[in-house]
C-alpha cells in the first residue's frame, strides 16, 4: 500500500531541523534507515541526502489508525512524516547525528513507497563485494559516503565553472560522433545507419576541436566532459571518464601553468579548505625518472633512486657491469630501517619488481652494529662498497636495494618498488596533498611493437625552440613544450603548447612516420584549417574523476562515479554492452560474424 503525499509540503531536510524548531512544526521525507518497536512507542532514523534525523512514532500523538500503519514500516520504505520538534532528554542523545539532540514526534505519517527487503544493507563504509554493488548501483548510491563523493564531485565542477567563467573561458561543447581523435587509445566506435560500413568514434578528448575553436578566434574554451578510450580499466581508468578541458590562444606553458595553478588553489581551497602554495613545485621529466622512476612521482616521501652506474663501471659483478655495457644503468633505493626485513619478504619484493621486467635485485643489508650482508659485496671492492653507501646515506638499520638493467626496466621495477616500500613504512598519508608539475617531456617514445615512434603525448605538441632543430634527425632527442600536473603519485591532468606551423607539423607526422596521405586521412581538416592563420596555443585537460578520487580519499574512481563500469569495461547493473536484435543490426548494414582472437 503507498499513500499520495498530497497535502504534504516538505518543509526541511532532515540535517536542517535543528534546536531552534523546537516546538515547531516541521514535514520531512525520507529513507526509513531503521525501526526500533519498543511496544508502545516506535523510534524510526529516517534517512535523506544530508543525513539522519529520528522521528518517534507514539500512540497518543498518531491516534491509533497511524500507529498501525508505522507498524508496518520497514528498512528503505519511503515515509512523510509531520509532527512536533522536540528536546531528547539527557539519557536519549545520540552524539553521533548532527541531530542528536532533537526528534520529530509525527502526528501524521504517510507511506509514500514500500521497500523489499535489500540485497546488503545501506551503511557507510560498506563491505559488500564491489560487483553486487555495482549490479544495485541505484541501492550503492544511497549510501552516505558515496552521496558525499558525489557532492564533492558537484562541488568541484561548481568551483571550476565559477572560476573558469570568471577568467573569461567560454564552455564550448565539442561532438561526441566524430572521427579518431589523437590521444592514442583504441576508439569507440558507432556504426551509421545513413551510411552503411561507416563508423563514428566516440572522442577520445575534444583535442581537434578544441584548437580548431582557437583557430575560430574563440581565445579561451574550456568544458567538463567525457571522453571515451577502449583501454584496459585499473583503479584511476575508466573506459568512459570526464576531463576539465581547456585551451588558450597566444600562450606560453608558464602562462597555462599560471592560470591552472591559481583554479588548482581556489579548488582545493573552496572544496577541501586546503591552502596550496603557489607556485607549484616544477621537475622535468628526466629529473623525475632520475629521482622518482617515474613520470607521475608521489613526492610525499624520500626513497628517491640513487645512480651508482660510476661507482660499479669496473666492478667485478657481471650482472652491474653487463647492464652498464648494454647501454643500462644501475641504481639503487635506500629502505630507510628496514635491515630487519625477512628474508622471504625480500624475496617477495623481488618478485615483485620481476613483474616490471627486472631479473633479480640485489641488496646490501647494513646491520645495526655496521657489518654488512650481502650477496654481492664479495664480487665489489670494499671502498667501493663504501662509496655506495654514503651515496646512498646508506646507515646502520637499513637496507640497500639495486636494480641493473636498461633505464626503462630500471626507472619501472625501482619506481615500483620505492611505492612498495613507503606502503610498507606507511608513509602514503591521504591527507597531505603534494602537487608536482612534470615538464620538459620527450617528444616521442620508441614504440618496440610497431617499430615506430609514436608521439608521448599526441602528435600537435610543440618541440621545445631549442630542440627543433633535432626534429628531422634525431626526434628521440626532442623535448616537447608539454607538462603533467601530479598529485601524490597520480597524473591528474596534462597537456602542452601545440604545433601551430604546417611546417613543423610535417615534420613532426614524418618522425613519426606517417605518410602525409596517413595524416591527412586521420586529421585532414586540421591541417586544412591551419591554412587559414593560427594562433600560437596550448591547454591542458584534468582526470576529474581522478581528482575528486583524491579529494574523496578514495582507492578507484569507481567510487566517485556514480555509475562507473567494472573491469571488464561491462556495467553490471544494465548489463551494457549487450546483444542487439537482428533488426537493429540489419537497419544498420551490420552482419555478426564473431571470430577467436588470438591473445
Ligand atoms: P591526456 O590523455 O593526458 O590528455 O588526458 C588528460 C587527463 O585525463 C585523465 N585520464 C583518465 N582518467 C580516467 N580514465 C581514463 N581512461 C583516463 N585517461 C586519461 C588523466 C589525464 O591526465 N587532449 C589531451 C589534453 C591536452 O593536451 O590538452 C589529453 O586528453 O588524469
Ligand atoms: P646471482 O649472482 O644471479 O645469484 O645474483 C646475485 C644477486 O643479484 C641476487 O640478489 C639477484 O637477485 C641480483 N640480481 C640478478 N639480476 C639482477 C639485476 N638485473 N639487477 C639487480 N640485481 C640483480
Amino acid at each position: 500500500m503507498s499513500e499520495s503525499m498530497r497535502g504534504l509540503n516538505r518543509t526541511h531536510y532532515l540535517t536542517e531541523v535543528s534546536e531552534s524548531h523546537i516546538d515547531q512544526d516541521v514535514t520531512i521525507m525520507g529513507w526509513v534507515q531503521k525501526r526500533r518497536d519498543l511496544g508502545g512507542v516506535i523510534f524510526l532514523d529516517v534517512r535523506d541526502r544530508t543525513g539522519i534525523l529520528q522521528v518517534v512514532i507514539d500512540q497518543s500523538s498518531i491516534g491509533q489508525e497511524g500507529f498501525q500503519k508505522a507498524e508496518k514500516i520497514r528498512t528503505e520504505y519511503v515515509i512523510a512524516a509531520k509532527g512536533l520538534v522536540e528536546k531528547r532528554s539527557e539519557e536519549t542523545v545520540n552524539q553521533n547525528l548532527k541531530t542528536g539532540t532533537i526528534e520529530v514526534r509525527a502526528h501524521e505519517l504517510r507511506l509514500l513507497s514500500e521497500a523489499e527487503t535489500t540485497p546488503f544493507q545501506i551503511e557507510e563504509d560498506s563491505n559488500v563485494k564491489e560487483d553486487l554493488r555495482l549490479k544495485y548501483r541505484y541501492l550503492d548510491l544511497r549510501r552516505p559516503d558515496i552521496q558525499r563523493n558525489l557532492m564533492l564531485r558537484n562541488q568541484v565542477t561548481q568551483t571550476t565553472r565559477d572560476f573558469m567563467n570568471s577568467e573569461g573561458f567560454l564552455d564550448i561543447e565539442t561532438p561526441m560522433l566524430t572521427k579518431s581523435t589523437p590521444e592514442g587509445a583504441r576508439d569507440y566506435l558507432v556504426p551509421s545507419r545513413v551510411n552503411p560500413g561507416h563508423f563514428y568514434a566516440l572522442p577520445q578528448s575534444p583535442q581537434i576541436f578544441k584548437q580548431l575553436l582557437m583557430l575560430s578566434g574563440y581565445d579561451k574554451y574550456y568544458q567538463i566532459t567525457k571522453c571515451f578510450r577502449d583501454e584496459d580499466l585499473r583503479a584511476d581508468r575508466q573506459p568512459e571518464f570526464t576531463q576539465i578541458d581547456m585551451e588558450m590562444s597566444f600562450v606560453s606553458v608558464d602562462d597555462v601553468i599560471e592560470v591552472n595553478e591559481r583554479l588548482l588553489q581556489k579548488m582545493f581551497k573552496d572544496v577541501m579548505n586546503i591552502d596550496i602554495e603557489l607556485p607549484i613545485k616544477r621537475i622535468t621529466y628526466k629529473e623525475a625518472m632520475d629521482r622518482y622512476g617515474s613520470d607521475k612521482p608521489d613526492t610525499r616521501f624520500g626513497l628517491e633512486l640513487v645512480d651508482v652506474s660510476e661507482l660499479v663501471e669496473t666492478c667485478g659483478f657481471k650482472v652491474f657491469t653487463d647492464a652498464l655495457k648494454n647501454g643500462g644503468s644501475v641504481r639503487g633505493v635506500n629502505g630507510k630501517g628496514l635491515a630487519n626485513l625477512p628474508r622471504r619478504q625480500i624475496d617477495a619484493l623481488t618478485e615483485y619488481v620481476k613483474t616490471y621486467g627486472a631479473k633479480g635485485m640485489a641488496y646490501i643489508v647494513i646491520n645495526d652494529d655496521g657489518t654488512l650482508k650481502s650477496a654481492i659485496t664479495k664480487f665489489l671492492d670494499d671502498d667501493v662498497v663504501e662509496k655506495i653507501i654514503e651515496k646512498m646515506e646508506g646507515k646502520p638499520g637499513d637496507i640497500l636495494f639495486f636494480g641493473a638493467d636498461t633505464n626503462d626496466i630500471v626507472y619501472a621495477s625501482l619506481g615500483a618498488l620505492r611505492l612498495e616500500l613507503a606502503r610498507r613504512l606507511d608513509l602514503l598519508d591521504k591527507n597531505t596533498y603534494e602537487f608536482v608539475w612534470v615538464t620538459e617531456f620527450p617528444l616521442v617514445e620508441w614504440n618496440a611493437e610497431h617499430k615506430r615512434y609514436t608521439a608521448m603525448h599526441h602528435p600537435f605538441t610543440m618541440p621545445m625552440e631549442e630542440d627543433l632543430h633535432l626534429l628531422d634527425s634525431q626526434p628521440e632527442k626532442v623535448r616537447a613544450q608539454a607538462y603533467d600536473i601530479c598529485l601524490n603519485g597520480n597524473e591528474i591532468g596534462g597537456g602542452s603548447i601545440r604545433i601551430h606551423q604546417r611546417d613543423v607539423q610535417e615534420k613532426m607526422f614524418a618522425a613519426l612516420g606517417f605518410s602525409q596521405e596517413d595524416a591527412y586521412e586521420r586529421f585532414g581538416f586540421l591541417l586544412d584549417a591551419f591554412k587559414y592563420g593560427v594562433p600560437p596555443h596550448g591547454g591542458l585537460a584534468y582526470g576529474l574523476d581522478r581528482i575528486v578520487m583524491l579529494m574523496a580519499k578514495a582507492d578507484s574512481i569507481r567510487e566517485v562515479i556514480a555509475f562507473p563500469k567494472i573491469k571488464d569495461a561491462s556495467c553490471p547493473m544494465t548489463k551494457a554492452p549487450g546483444v542487439v536484435d537482428e533488426q537493429q543490426l540489419e537497419e544498420l548494414s551490420i552482419k555478426v560474424d564473431l571470430f577467436e582472437v588470438e591473445d
